[in-house]
């Protein structure tokens, strides 16, 4: 354990955290992406996956164990996640005096700037979206039970939908720069790597925040009631 710590307390061991910690909610944010994608088959596939997540297990664990240990999961690593950024961004505060190059400085400085009030953005956003979607305290017409109801009775205001194209905005602009970061940290830097990091960076922020928007339009205009 102690051997743990000390390599955590490293700036390295940190920004590793970050990446492994990272990579479990990008993994978590695709498999979300693709489960919302069963709302354009209709309320009974919708409702049916819903349910489904509730029951993950039967009969061998009861209703929504494994929806509770994965929440538990969930937060633990998305503690974990903001208490490494948080320190990380703490030791470069201090660290603020070193030289570097002026130009490598300016976009070091842009993106780490951009990852810490983006992940803020995205956390107030977690926030809204389970107060929004899951318990439906800010849901004007939430029937518990009926996510396909939630869901498409959920976007009909244009302040949530701008709520929700300015997270995904965040949220790509956060995965973007974490994936490649991610790879740096893990020292995939290679020439070869080098060429295809920025494309898969962009392809999977491109596609969530994509797919994740076209929930808000496809109810806002009407194709999905
Ligand atoms: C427009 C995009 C999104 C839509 C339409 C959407 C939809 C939903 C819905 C319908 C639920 C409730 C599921 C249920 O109770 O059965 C939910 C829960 C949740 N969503 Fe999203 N989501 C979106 C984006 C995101 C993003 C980007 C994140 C993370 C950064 C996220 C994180 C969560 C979490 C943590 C829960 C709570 C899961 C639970 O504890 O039950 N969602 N979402």
């Amino acid at each position: 354990m102690r051997r743990v710590y000390s390599l955590y307390s490293t700036s390295v061991g940190k920004k590793y955290t970050m990446a492994v910690s990272g990579a479990i909610f990008v993994v978590f944010v695709i498999v979300h992406m693709f489960g919302n994608l069963k709302v354009y088959l209709g309320p009974e596939a919708f409702n049916h996956y819903a349910e489904g997540l509730r029951e993950f297990g039967a009969p061998f664990l009861g209703h929504e164990w494994f929806l509770w240990v994965f929440r538990v999961g969930l937060l633990a690593f998305l503690l974990i996640h903001t208490v490494a950024a948080w320190q990380t961004s703490r030791q470069s505060w201090a660290a603020r005096g070193q030289k570097y190059k002026k130009q490598e400085k300016l976009v070091f400085h842009y993106a780490s700037r951009t990852m810490r009030w983006g992940g803020v953005a995205l956390l107030l956003f977690v926030v809204y979206h389970i107060l929004h979607l899951t318990t439906g305290t800010l849901h004007p017409d939430f029937i518990p039970g009926d996510a396909y109801h939630n869901f498409v009775t959920g976007f009909r205001s244009l302040p949530v939908v701008a709520v929700y194209f300015a997270a995904m905005i965040a949220l790509g602009l956060h995965l973007y720069h974490g994936t490649w970061s991610a790879f740096q940290t893990m020292g995939l830097d290679g020439p070869r790597i080098k060429r295809w990091r920025e494309p898969v960076a962009i392809g999977v922020a491109l596609l969530v925040v994509l797919v994740n928007l076209s929930f808000p339009v496809a109810v806002y205009t009407g194709i999905l009631q």
